[in-house]
Formats: structure tokens, sequence, C-alpha cells
């Protein structure tokens, strides 16, 4: 990867304030969990709606596009590029969902408003949840009680390699010492979670195009086009 294009990714139209934890995910991290993270689970998602409700500049919707049939991005703040705002922990759904529940939500959530996030998902989608989270988020009394021991995830797939993860920009050139983690819960599942590895992915799953040297590719689209990506897969 060049160093202008990596210098150019990090050129962001609008800034995030730091309390909103403007951590983007790399493309890559998305298709890891629908393509490595386990082989029953991610399968017909082209007749499915999967909201990401927490899309910053859409490093994470844009992937999910490639899978899911219908993709609602949103966020609470505006960052420029198109997606409506709205925020994920008021007690009421986006006009662009039309009082449809999606199936899935699927996103990396703030980290100091996580655990909401994780219990209004379950209280929403239809199907599952899927949490981009570090993984030391597994640990803790006080999560362990509220959450875990109460609402079991059904798969933790933990990234065998690091997912590079930096505030407020996508860097492929960038490492990182904080290693992170997929919890996904299905809706309705009973049992113990499943514990797996996502195996070395990166060099499979990443895309030259993941980087376009201006803007986000969403950042071209009109507000419809960002809210309704159709899957391309
Ligand atoms: C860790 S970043 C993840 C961004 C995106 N999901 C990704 O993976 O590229 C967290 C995002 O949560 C957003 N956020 C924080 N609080 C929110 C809220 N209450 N409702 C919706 N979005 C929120 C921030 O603006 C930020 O974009």
């Amino acid at each position: 990867m060049s160093q202008n294009i990596s210098t150019a990714v990090m050129a962001r139209r609008v800034e995030a304030p730091d309390s909103l934890d403007y951590f983007p995910t790399p493309p890559w991290g998305t298709r890891a969990l629908i393509e490595r993270a386990d082989s029953h689970t991610f399968l017909g998602l082209d007749q499915l709606t999967v909201w990401e409700p927490a899309c910053g500049e859409g490093w994470m919707a844009r992937p999910l596009g490639e899978y899911f049939g219908r993709v609602v991005a949103t966020d609470c703040h505006d960052y420029g590029v198109g997606y409506p705002v709205h925020d994920f922990l008021m007690p009421y759904l986006p006009e662009v969902l039309q009082d449809r529940r999606p199936h899935w939500i699927i996103t990396n959530p703030p980290f100091n408003a996580a655990e909401q996030f994780v219990a209004r998902a379950l209280d929403l989608a239809t199907d599952g949840v899927s949490m981009l989270v570090r993984t030391s988020w597994l640990e803790g009394i006080g999560r362990y009680e509220r959450l875990f021991s109460r609402t079991p995830p059904s798969l933790i797939s933990q990234f065998a390699e690091r997912l590079p993860m930096h505030r407020g920009q996508v860097d492929p050139e960038g490492g990182t010492a904080t290693a992170y983690v997929w919890i996904t819960w299905l809706i309705g599942w009973k049992g113990e979670p499943i514990f797996t590895w996502i195996p070395p992915c990166r060099a499979d799953l990443e895309r030259e195009s993941d980087y376009p040297p201006a803007a986000p590719v969403m950042a071209a689209a009109g507000p419809l086009e960002a809210m309704m990506m159709e899957g391309s897969r």
C-alpha cells in the first residue's frame, strides 16, 4: 500500500468528537465475520436486511453490502458522507427502517456504550446480532453478571491475526497492540457459546479497492444509495 493512498484514506471529511469512540473497521475484518467465523451461521444473507447502527463513514456497512440483500446504515454523528443520523440508544427506529425490525444488527459499537448497544440490538434484531469488540471486553465481573451469564452469546470468534484499528482513521499500514473478537448472539439460541478462532485471512480478504485514494466510495453516493445498498454478490 503506498504512502499516498494511506494518507488520503486518513483525510476524513468530518471529525468525530473523541467521546464518540470512532474506531473504523478495515473492511477485511467484516468479511472475516461472514466468511470465516462459522460455516453455518452466515448463509442466505442475500434475502436479509442488516442494520449497521453506528456506521461512521461506512467502513463496515460497505462490506456488509457484499453479502446482505439490504444494508441500513445510520450513526448518531453526521460524518458528511450521507448516512442518516440516528441515536441507536433512543427507543425508536430510524425512518429508513420503516418500522420493520432488521434480521441482523452488526456493528463495531462505541466502547463506552457497548453493553447498551448489545442490549438494544438483542431487543430489535429478529435473527442475530454480531458485535466487534476488544477481546478484553469478554472479561469483567459486572459485564459477566449483567450480560454474559444471563444472555450468553452463540459464537465467540477470536481473530488469530491482529485487526489494526485506530481512532478516527483506517490506516492499512498501521499496527495495533489490541486484540479483537466478534461476538454473535443468534436469536432463540439455546446452548453453550461456541468458541472459534478466525484463522489468518487478511491476505485473502483485503482488497486494494478497499482503500480508495479519495474519500470512501459511499461519499460519492446520494443519501438514498447510502441508506440502501443492494447486495453485490
Ligand atoms: C468504534 S466506531 C465504529 C464505526 C463503524 N461501525 C466501523 O466499524 O467502521 C463507533 C461509532 O459509534 C458511533 N456512535 C457512538 N454513540 C452512538 C449512538 N448512541 N448511536 C449511534 N451511533 C453512535 C460513533 O459516531 C462511531 O461512528
